[in-house]
């Protein structure tokens, strides 16, 4: 088919150029004398991005999921109490993986479109006299509904209640794309994965865990061997693994890193926040609703969009794909049909997103969706401008001269 598919699903999101090339390497002996060169410096400059001084960094080759199980599993024990709530397919999830792992969870029902509700967390653990919750879960961006919550906010009431809980986040589909503060928000454990704001092909489930996850790993006694900390630690102290590390996706990593800092993370902050207000802006042209249900909620990688009634968004995504060849995320289980998503994160700029706009306003006509074409794009086009980096056009060219 000419073109490209355009992928605008929230992750695995678009590969920069450079990425792509920095794992075009020969494959490579993880045990040779200067691996740790690489990677010790590797696992340094990661901590920025999750922006902790005393945490520790595993990477290990996986999915989300891993990580996931990986914080579960290295911290908690068989029949240990969990606060968690449920408000989207991925939130329910890790609900579900807790469950498998012997866990008892404590699941607050939030109706999908809202974020973690801090207030009834902070009732459960004022009732928790016993300290009986050993940890609360997080869904920091719930990429099924598109809502961000507050970590913060979840850390201050544990702090306020002195309450000794690990905080545990699922970073998955905001790490390196909005703000996630890991040591300042007091998080003891963070996951993410490489295919979302990492930019890489999904294989990595990178986990970062405070110092007291690594004390509650002394005796967590829930059964791990493949994501078990211990055996990393041991390893990555001088540089090596416990098996054989994905080291492709190592050095695509690096390359992460290296372009992620480069560009500042407040940088990458700021434009997430932009080019998902321009989608905004086009939603609202649209006459439609977002998923999530007030602007403290937005995501800014991820927007989930309701499509009127008498519409399935599934369709909306299927015809895009069909037709325009533009990936658009589908609406999963309690939403499915009734929004379909668009994914804003990892390597984007204006012009992309418009594409994205261009061919979801498209394929919404061509269903019949009453959306006039052309007003989404308008309406993110006039943000874009409106908001775009002044360009001294003098300069610029006395620079290419
Ligand atoms: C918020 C969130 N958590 C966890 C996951 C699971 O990650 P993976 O599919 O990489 O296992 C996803 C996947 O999209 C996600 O969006």
């Amino acid at each position: 088919m000419p073109g490209r598919n355009a992928l605008f699903i929230p992750g695995p999101t678009n590969m920069p150029h450079a990425l792509r090339t920095a794992m075009d390497v020969p494959l490579e002996d993880q045990r040779a004398p200067d691996f740790p060169a690489f990677t010790l410096g590797l696992f340094r400059d990661i901590k920025q991005v999750f922006k902790t001084d005393t945490g520790q960094i595993f990477i290990f080759p996986g999915s989300g999921t891993g990580g996931w199980e990986a914080a579960i599993t290295n911290t908690l024990s068989p029949g240990d109490k969990v606060l968690a709530s449920v408000f989207g397919q991925f939130s329910h999830l890790w609900v579900d993986l807790c469950q498998r792992h012997g866990l008892e969870v404590e699941a607050v029902d939030v109706p999908w479109g809202e974020g973690v509700p801090v207030e009834t967390y902070a009732e459960r653990l004022a009732a928790d006299k016993a300290h009986e919750i050993k940890a609360v879960l997080v869904c920091h961006n719930e990429t099924a509904t598109g809502v961000t919550s507050d970590v913060a906010a979840v850390r201050r009431a544990l702090d306020a209640l002195n309450h000794p809980a690990l905080l545990m986040v699922d970073g998955v589909s905001s790490i390196a794309s909005i703000d996630f503060r890991m040591e300042e928000w007091g998080v003891d454990l963070a996951v993410s994965g490489s295919q979302k704001g990492f930019m890489l092909p999904t294989g990595l489930a990178i986990v970062g865990a405070s110092q007291k996850a690594l004390e509650a790993n002394k005796s967590a006694k829930c059964p791990r061997c493949f994501f078990d900390f211990g055996d990393m630690m041991r390893t990555n102290v001088d540089g090596f693994f416990p098996y054989t590390p994905a080291t492709t996706l190592l050095r695509g990593l690096r390359a992460s890193v290296d372009r992620l800092l480069a560009e500042g993370l407040d940088n990458v902050f700021a434009r997430h926040h932009r080019i998902a207000a321009g989608v905004r802006k086009a939603v609202e042209a649209w006459g439609l609703e977002l998923c999530a249900r007030e602007p403290r909620w937005h995501s800014d990688t991820v927007s989930a969009i309701c499509v009127p009634d008498g519409f399935d968004g599934n369709d909306v995504a299927k015809l895009a794909y069909l037709r325009y060849n533009l990936s658009l995320g589908l609406g999963l289980s309690k939403v499915a049909g009734k929004v379909f998503r668009i994914g804003h994160l990892g390597d984007l700029d204006d012009l992309m997103a418009l594409q994205a706009l261009a061919g979801a306003e498209m394929a919404m006509r061509d269903l019949g969706i009453p959306v006039e074409l052309g007003s989404g794009v308008a309406a993110a086009q006039e943000h874009y401008r409106a908001t775009a980096r002044p360009v001294d056009l003098n300069a610029g060219i006395a620079a290419a001269m």
